[in-house]
């Protein structure tokens, strides 16, 4: 019986960012929540443990570029909202082999919008009302900034320089083309980097927390001097909440945590909050353990996002700031080797992708 709660849809709810939304959304006991994942080598059903058993939760493993899989699992699930996550979403990935990109990013969310069009057109007057398309996608489509000045608006032109970053920046015009051309009530949010549990650890912060715990070296691209602007996890989650019931249609809203940060001010930190926590068994930093490495080809220096309109509009601020964040992160790894040491061991492909870090 689906009682009052409201049937969200997500996608790549076995993913980073996804897995926390299916752990919040699960939580409020305001959703019945539908993961659709395809299980890719980033997606990892134990990140939603906490869900075991849970009465309003189901999984489906499925391509969202199966148009006839999702358009059952739509229907089967009588589904009220979708929030898409899925997504390639590794940018040195994205360098090795774009193709992946292009197919999940690109076709297969005009996959996705083409089932959910249909989905939304068999619902009753009230329910299409009611119907959101959430769209979840990244800052990095708005291309850089210069170190010393500017930020992202939602009027901020699109510039992506990734095959990742060009590849969401066409999945955003998509998802409001079919909200132009067919009347989808579509959302969209555009996010800064997120950090937190559940990380894969081929991403900064992960990647280096486990390094250090490894005694292994700690990469950092060029002169570490790229910025990145920092939001953890559950304040996205809460965000995306916000964005997808409070949100108004056809608009997209700027997520962030105005918490800029250089790379090698994160890496600094993380090996701080190490040495206290877990000093090294020889002695010494684990700052000793950095390694400048040759720069990411287009490597896009400097994020920062403006994030008065969700602000102003959703009600939303971020619970953490970038220094209580990062502690929880460094503990949560510390404590949870049982989740990432197995990823460790899987071989990554791709020169930008070595466990070791350097190149
Ligand atoms: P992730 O790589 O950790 O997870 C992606 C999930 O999508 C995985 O569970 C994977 O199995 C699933 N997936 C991939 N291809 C699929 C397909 N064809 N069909 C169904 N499922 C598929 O990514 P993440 O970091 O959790 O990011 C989630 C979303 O948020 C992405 O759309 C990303 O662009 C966006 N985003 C991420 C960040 C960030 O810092 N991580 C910031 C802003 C926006
Ligand atoms: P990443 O976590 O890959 O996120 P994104 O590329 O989406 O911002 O990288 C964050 C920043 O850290 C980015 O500027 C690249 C840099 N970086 C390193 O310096 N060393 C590394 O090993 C990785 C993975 C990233």
């Amino acid at each position: 019986m689906k009682q009052a709660l409201q049937t969200v849809l997500v996608t790549g709810g076995a993913g980073f960012i996804g897995s926390a939304v299916c752990r919040h959304l699960a939580a409020t006991g305001r959703y019945r929540v539908v993961n659709l994942d395809k299980l890719t080598y980033a997606g990892n059903l134990a990140s939603l443990h906490d869900l075991d058993g849970h009465p309003w939760y189901r999984f489906y493993r499925a391509d969202i570029c199966d148009i006839d899989a999702v358009r059952h699992i739509l229907q089967a699930e009588d589904v009220d909202l979708v929030m898409h996550l899925a997504a390639e979403s590794h940018v040195d990935r994205s360098i090795d082999g774009p193709m992946a990109f292009v197919t999940t990013n690109v076709l297969g969310t005009t996959s996705l919008l083409s089932a959910a069009l249909d989905h939304w057109r068999s619902l009753s007057e009230s329910r299409r009302k009611s119907f959101r398309f959430h769209h979840v996608s990244t800052d990095e489509v708005f291309g850089d900034l210069p170190f010393d000045s500017g930020v992202f608006t939602e009027q901020s032109p699109y510039k992506p320089s990734s095959p990742y970053s060009a590849s969401k920046a066409a999945s955003d015009h998509f998802v409001r083309a079919w909200h132009e051309t067919y009347g989808l009530p579509v959302v969209l949010s555009n996010c800064s980097n997120n950090y937190g549990p559940y990380h894969f650890p081929e991403k900064l912060i992960p990647l280096v927390i486990a390094n250090a715990l490894d005694e292994r070296p700690l990469p950092v691209y060029g002169k570490g001097a790229n910025v990145r602007d920092w939001l953890f996890v559950e304040d996205h989650a809460r965000a995306l909440e916000a964005v997808m019931t409070r949100g108004e249609v056809g608009e997209s809203y700027n997520i962030g945590g105005r918490a800029e940060r250089t790379n090698l001010e994160v890496v600094e930190a993380i090996c701080a909050l190490l040495d206290a926590r877990r000093p090294r068994a020889g002695g010494g930093s684990h700052l000793d353990l950095i390694n400048f490495v040759t720069d990411r080809p287009g490597h896009d220096r400097r994020y920062a996002i403006d994030p008065t309109k969700s602000e102003a509009e959703l009600g939303w601020r971020p619970q953490e700031t970038f220094e209580t964040g990062l502690a929880r992160t460094v503990d949560w790894y510390l404590e949870n080797g049982w989740w990432w040491r197995p990823l460790r061991e899987q071989r990554f492909d791709g020169s930008r992708l070595g466990l070791v870090g350097a190149r």
